[in-house]
Formats: C-alpha cells, sequence, structure tokens
C-alpha cells in the first residue's frame, strides 16, 4: 500500500497490528501481537464503568541518517505509572513499557514514515482494568496496549498562530482530583468547552485552576509555556496539569540558549507579562499563540501571523534534534533497533 506520508493527518490508520500484554495475580504476562485491531472485553470491565484507564503518546522518527528513534519513552513509561497510581491501576514496569513500545515500532516497520517527509509514527500505549466490577472498586486484571498509527506533519501551511479562548463555567480537573493523570475522563470533561469555543471561532481552549479560576493551567491538549518580554521562558505550576515532556524538553533546551526558565503560578492578569506564548505537547511540538481571550479582556502576544522568534528557535532545536538533524546532546533518542527486549 501506498501511503501519502506528507498528507496523513491525525487520525487511526489501520497497520499490521497492536501489542498486548496482561496482568493477573499480580504478574505481568508475555507480550504478544495482534492483527485485528479489537480487544475481547468483558461487558462489566472497570476501565468500561469507573474510568479505570490511562494512556500516553508519543512518536518514533526516521532519523537523517536512517534510523527509528523514540522521543523519551522512559518520560511517558513514568508518566504512566504516576497516573496508574491515582487512578489505583496496576503499574506497567519502565522496562516493559519501553520494550512494548519498541516491539510494537518493529511490528509495523514499514508504518514508520522516512525521513524528510515531516510525518512521525504515533505511539499510543493504553492501560486499562478489565476486572468485571459490578460495585466501585480498582480491577484485580489489566491490559496493557500499544498502539501505533502514522500521523502527518502538524504544519502543513506553516507554523502559524491561532486564538485561544478562556470559557467560564467549565473546569477540565479538580483541586484534588486527576489533573496531572493522563486518563479519558479528563479529555471528556474537555469535549464540551472545547467543541463551544470552536464554535466560537477558538481553536484551542486554555482552562485557568479550578480552585479559583484566577491563574493559568493548561491548555486542553498541551501545556501553557511562554517568553517574558524580559527574555525569561516561564510555565505554570499547578497541581491539576499534565507534566508534558515536551515542556520538560523544551525547558532543558531553553536553558541550553542562556534564558532563565521559571516554573511558577500565572495569573490570567498576568498574561500581558508574555512577549510570546506558545501551547507544547507531543502532537504539534508548539502551537504558537496570538491572544487568549479572557471574558472582554484579550491578551495579544506578538505578530498574529508569524511565529515569535524564540518560540521558533525552540521549535527548531526539538525537531531538529528528533529528526536527526542535529545532535541528541541530551540522550533523548532511543534506537529501536538497539533497544533490548525484556527478558521473559
Ligand atoms: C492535557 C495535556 N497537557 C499536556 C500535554 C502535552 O504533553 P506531552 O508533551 O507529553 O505530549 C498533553 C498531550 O499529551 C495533554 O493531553
Amino acid at each position: 500500500m501506498a501511503i501519502d506520508w506528507p498528507n496523513l493527518t491525525f487520525a487511526y490508520m489501520p497497520t499490521n497490528g497492536y501489542l498486548v500484554v496482561e496482568y493477573a495475580e499480580g504478574v505481568w504476562g508475555t507480550p504478544e501481537v495482534r492483527t485485528e485491531p479489537y480487544i475481547p472485553l468483558h461487558i462489566a470491565a472497570s476501565c468500561l464503568h469507573y474510568g479505570q484507564e490511562a494512556f500516553e503518546g508519543l512518536k518514533a522518527f526516521t532519523t537523517r541518517d536512517g534510523r527509528v528513534v523514540l522521543f523519551r519513552p522512559e518520560q511517558n513509561a513514568r508518566r504512566m505509572a504516576l497516573s496508574a497510581e491515582r487512578l489505583c491501576m496496576a503499574p506497567v514496569p519502565e522496562e516493559l513499557f519501553i520494550s512494548v513500545c519498541v516491539q510494537a515500532v518493529q511490528a509495523n516497520r514499514e508504518f514508520v514514515p522516512p525521513y524528510g517527509t515531516g510525518a512521525s509514527l504515533y505511539i499510543r500505549p493504553l492501560l486499562i482494568g478489565t476486572e468485571p466490577t459490578v460495585g466501585v472498586k480498582a480491577s484485580d486484571t489489566y491490559m496493557f496496549i500499544v498502539l501505533v498509527t502514522p500521523v502527518g506533519p502538524y504544519y502543513k501551511d506553516g507554523f502559524r498562530p491561532v486564538e485561544a479562548a478562556v470559557l467560564a463555567g467549565y473546569d477540565r480537573a479538580a483541586p484534588y482530583g486527576t489533573g496531572r493523570a493522563k486518563t479519558g475522563g479528563n479529555y471528556a470533561a474537555s469535549l464540551l468547552p472545547s467543541h463551544l469555543g470552536k464554535e466560537q471561532g477558538y481553536p484551542i481552549i486554555l482552562f485557568t485552576d479550578p480552585a479559583e479560576h484566577k491563574y493559568v493551567d493548561e491548555f486542553g491538549t498541551s501545556n501553557f509555556m511562554g517568553i517574558t518580554h524580559d527574555g525569561v521562558y516561564k510555565t505554570p505550576s499547578s497541581s491539576s496539569i499534565l507534566k508534558s515532556v515536551t515542556n520538560d524538553s523544551l525547558q532543558i533546551l531553553a536553558a541550553d540558549m542562556g534564558l532563565p526558565v521559571v516554573s511558577a503560578p500565572i495569573a490570567v492578569s498576568d498574561l500581558g507579562q508574555f512577549a510570546e506564548v506558545g501551547a507544547c505537547g507531543t502532537a504539534a511540538v508548539i502551537t504558537p499563540i496570538s491572544a487568549v481571550h479572557h471574558g472582554d479582556v484579550v491578551y495579544r502576544f506578538g505578530a498574529a501571523d508569524t511565529a515569535g522568534p524564540v518560540l521558533t528557535e525552540l521549535f527548531g532545536r526539538l525537531q531538529g534534534i528528533q529528526y536527526g538533524d542535529l545532535p541528541d546532546t541530551h540522550g533523548w533518542l532511543l534506537d529501536v533497533d538497539a533497544a533490548v527486549p525484556v527478558a521473559e
């Protein structure tokens, strides 16, 4: 099958199969490849009724010199372990997580987009509670699944800014809830405000802290980061946001560029301090944000049609490392052919 790599979207495409590992009686079994894109699941499984599910998202890239690499998979493994802990699920050991991701890529080698297409292979690890539970309780059995699908370049028409809005009356997470976990419920809670935002012309929604609605939390599927007028990289610290691997990587690259990096609460009323604002995450790396609408107040950052210089530089550096155009100075890439499978 010929794949039109540069014109792929962010959508599921059938592949050779997915990897699955089951957990029962306190032990993880052996990873298996399944070719049909379905899972046998009990109708009373805890993931369906009580939301015991956590997922991850990372990418594999073909580098300039033809290697296939994963970007910082251990970070996703650690974050899934945190999500599992919060949702009272069996954690997937880090080595097993990485090994199953590597095997899923290896089983779908021909779906890894070639270098130069701007596309990548999206990897979606998923952990679900499978025990039939009619009463509310944590499952004793789990399934860890890794599916992959090729996705196209996020910016086909250039690295252009979009406008965001804060929608009053909607939170994605609660103050001591599951905002730090990557679990479906947070995304379900964001669907309606995101839909309403799009209807009002805002492709992206900014959530504020759920306790006071005074501070910036994060966008629906990405972290908030910005460069202040005096050249500081700032990102919110909050107990209800997801710890983004991209944001962490950008902070390290910003420090390499000599920028001070600050993680602290950011009041919505202080958004005027930013010269550049971005939404950062695995899918797009950075989406430049040219304005945040908050009720009748509009905060504007830089030009409406072009990304600012610091975000452009950070974006170039991160993508440059991912595609092997720049040296991997922080040891972020894992070569799938060099990865050792977990011993059984
Ligand atoms: C709510 C939320 N915040 C932040 C991110 C960015 O995280 P990462 O950079 O690890 O993709 C994502 C995307 O995964 C997300 O869904």
